[in-house]
């Protein structure tokens, strides 16, 4: 029988779904050393966002025939180094989509009504109502970068609650932006023009360090900027500085650099930042879904049947 082995927390649903076909083993939080000393067993590897899946990792794992990611992102997988061995990497590039839409639409909220701190302060004790004076989203512009499967459904929710929207994706036409009631702009125009930013792109070379020091320097000083994509789409201390100096008016991160995020500057920015730890896909139902759409693409790979890359 064929050995599958789960090394970050995954849905029961998809566990099931492997076991039809399989040995699992469930080994989450294995140091690499752990993981390089025991994947030679293993015909398939399901992972989420915890396990940094290396080229040594791939060589040691001289019986696999398939990496399995539970989401969207395969950037925690030497793709190259698995692809030279023959490895198929799958991912779910639908099953959270809902799910880091919803919370980038629940960080520009809690943004712009304070949300996080007002709780906190009334859990002290108090009862501060002028600290805590917002703003409505309604009739503001939001400016989507990545008009994708999440961008286009926050535009769509978006456009619902009365906002103005305009895009920037250099990969999407005219048509399919007006289709979502955007509009579609260049970066530098967006950054201008928009009360919220709200980033649903890769990270890639070229969207590295995507918004600086410089892009930063053109957004409103009322405008607040949302990150629920990749970390290192923002320059952190950049970031970080133009909070504190004013520049602009918050930032909502769910992503970050380095993660789990360490020192950094960004928890010294106090009341204007929110900052989550990756809850983007974390609800029941997407862990479901992504679970299930692994799983399953695991399972028919371990049959002989064709896998569906990622
Ligand atoms: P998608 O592929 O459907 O959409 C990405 C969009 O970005 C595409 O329309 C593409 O044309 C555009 N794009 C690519 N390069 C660009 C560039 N240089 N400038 C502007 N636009 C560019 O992807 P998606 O499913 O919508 O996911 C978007 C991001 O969200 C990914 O980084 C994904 O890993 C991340 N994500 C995060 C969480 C989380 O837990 N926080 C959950 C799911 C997905
Ligand atoms: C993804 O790429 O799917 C997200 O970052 C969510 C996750 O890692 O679980």
């Amino acid at each position: 029988m064929s050995k599958v082995l789960v090394s970050d927390p995954i849905d029961q649903a998809g566990i099931d779904i492997l076991s039809q076909v399989a040995t699992v083993d469930v080994k989450t939080g294995l140091k690499p050393a752990e993981l390089i000393e025991i994947i030679g067993e293993y015909d398939a590897l399901m992972i989420r966002s915890g396990t940094r899946v290396t080229q040594e990792i791939i060589e040691a794992g001289t019986q696999l025939k398939i990496i399995g990611r539970a989401g969207v992102g395969v950037d925690n997988v030497d793709v190259p180094a698995a692809t030279r061995r023959g490895i198929v990497v799958v991912n779910s590039p639908e099953g959270n989509t809902i799910a880091a839409a919803e919370h980038a639409l629940a960080m520009m909220l809690s943004l712009s009504r304070h949300i996080p701190d007002a709780n906190a302060s009334v859990k002290r004790g108090e009862w501060d109502r002028k600290t805590f004076v917002g703003a409505e989203v309604y009739k503001k512009t939001l400016g989507v970068v990545g008009l994708g499967k999440i961008g286009s459904h926050v535009a769509t929710v978006a456009k619902a609650m009365g906002m103005k929207l305009l895009a920037y994706d250099p990969f999407i036409s005219t048509e399919r932006a007006e289709q979502l009631g955007c509009q579609l702009v260049d970066l530098d125009l967006l950054m201008q023009q928009s009360d919220y930013i709200t980033l649903h792109i890769p990270k890639t070379p070229e969207t590295t360090h995507l918004i600086n020091a410089n892009t930063l320097a053109k957004m409103k000083p009322t405008a607040r900027i949302i990150n629920c994509a990749r970390g290192g789409i923002i320059d952190e201390a950049a970031l970080a500085a133009a909070i504190k100096e004013g520049k602009i008016a918050g930032a909502a991160l769910d992503v970050f650099e380095s993660e789990p995020l360490g020192e950094s500057e960004l928890r010294t920015v106090g009341k204007d930042i929110i900052l989550t730890p990756h809850l983007g896909a974390s609800t029941t139902e997407a862990q479901v879904n992504v679970a299930i759409d692994v799983a399953e693409q695991i399972r028919d790979v371990l049959l002989g049947l064709p896998a569906r890359s990622a």
